[in-house]
């Protein structure tokens, strides 16, 4: 009974919230390592795929989660039309071909069930419509801002300070044991920077995440020392508290503050009505946004805006990998104390993460 009472509470309220604008972003599928070693046995002719690439299993995450966010947002929410339109979804991606990949891959699958535009093609795949994507070339793309692109000469600086601080380097010296196992056997020049951690973590990583078996000298306890080396270095890299260091909100504004400036102001767009926009896409997201050092394959945020009796509140939901369900995390927000987050909370909140002119910014 009483189950039955709250279903009706949640349908009466459900009536009254009226969704406005969908944004989502999300990292990429599974993909082969960017940099390798000279020693590795499994290079870019044992995957198939160039460096850093989608594979089969990447795109196979990426269709899939495209599918849920159409149940999401077309099926059970019917706020998106099953059939696509440049008014209501546009998409974003990163020039990485990971990222462009993944957004094709998850689009086939949002629009899966759609009324597929054209028709009567001889051999055109059945239920694929193309759906046009919106990439700008690296060295301009201040939206997908990433630390190792040199569009960003301030991100780097910041960074070397950090990587150059007396605690961090003292962590460094405490793994001398993980740089003597690689130097040993990558059959690289010799290195002692963190940098040689970080790549042969990504290498490693994604090497047991395909299922291959490790080479003799990766034992289970090298393995555990690197991860949680990398655990605990990654997100202070890109400006995330640590190593007696308070978040550097510089950092995080250099990553994500033409990103979070493009939400607002698609969300302002969506109430104004200047625009007609109701699902926006961004492929490409590294982990700076919520500085997740291990971000899962395909694993989503989404921000929804709903309007609630004339006022309008914001939603966080985030899925971890396509094996879990979304779930809210708006309370989790300083700003926010519930999951359904006062649209002005979370602006004052996230305002000295704002950029307006990243460019200028990076090259300060
Ligand atoms: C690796 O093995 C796990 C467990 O059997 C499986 O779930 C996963 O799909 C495999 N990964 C790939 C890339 O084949
Ligand atoms: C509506 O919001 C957009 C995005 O912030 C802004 O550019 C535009 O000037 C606003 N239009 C009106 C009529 O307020």
């Amino acid at each position: 009974m009483l189950a039955i009472l709250s279903f009706i509470v949640m349908v009466t309220l459900a009536k009254a919230d009226n969704l406005l604008s969908v944004q989502v972003l999300w990292r990429h599928g599974l993909r082969t390592p960017i940099d390798t070693y000279t020693n590795d046995p499994y290079d870019d002719a044992f995957f198939g795929v160039p460096d850093g690439e989608l594979l089969k299993h990447g795109m196979e995450q990426h269709f899939t989660r495209g599918q849920q966010l159409r149940k999401m947002y077309v099926d059970d929410l019917k706020f998106v039309s099953p059939k696509y339109s440049r008014f209501e979804t546009f998409v974003h991606s990163s020039d990485y071909p990971r990222a462009s990949a993944s957004v094709l891959s998850n689009l086939a699958g949002f629009y899966s069930d759609s009324p597929t535009f054209p028709t009567g093609i001889q051999s055109w795949p059945s239920g694929w419509t193309p759906i046009p994507i919106h990439t700008v070339p690296h060295d301009d793309d201040y939206l997908f801002c990433v630390p190792e692109s040199p569009t960003c000469p301030r991100f780097k600086q910041l960074q070397d300070q950090r990587m150059q601080t007396r605690d961090f380097q003292d962590f460094l010296a405490a793994n001398w044991r993980l740089f003597a196992t690689i130097n040993a056997n990558s059959g690289d020049p010799e290195s002692y920077s963190y940098w040689s951690l970080y790549m042969m973590h990504q290498v490693l990583v994604i090497e047991k995440d395909c299922n291959l078996t490790m080479p003799d000298w990766v034992t289970d306890d090298f393995w555990a020392q690197l991860d949680a080396a990398n655990l605990a270095a990654n997100d202070f890299i890109l400006g995330a508290e640590g190593f007696g260091l308070p978040l550097d909100q510089e950092m995080f504004r250099l990553q994500s503050g033409l990103m979070l400036k493009d939400w607002m102001d698609n969300f302002e767009g969506a109430i104004n009505g200047s625009s007609t926009l109701k699902y926006v896409v961004y492929s490409g997201v590294k982990d700076q946004i919520l500085g997740l050092a291990n971000a899962d394959y395909a694993s989503t945020i989404s921000c929804e805006l709903w309007e609630r009796n004339g006022q309008h509140f914001i939603k966080f939901l985030f899925s971890d990998n396509i094996d879990e369900e979304f779930r809210t995390f708006t309370r989790l927000l300083p700003c926010c104390n519930d999951d359904l987050c006062p649209l002005a909370d979370f602006k004052a909140f996230i305002q000295p993460s704002i950029a307006s002119d990243l460019k200028k910014e990076c090259n300060a």
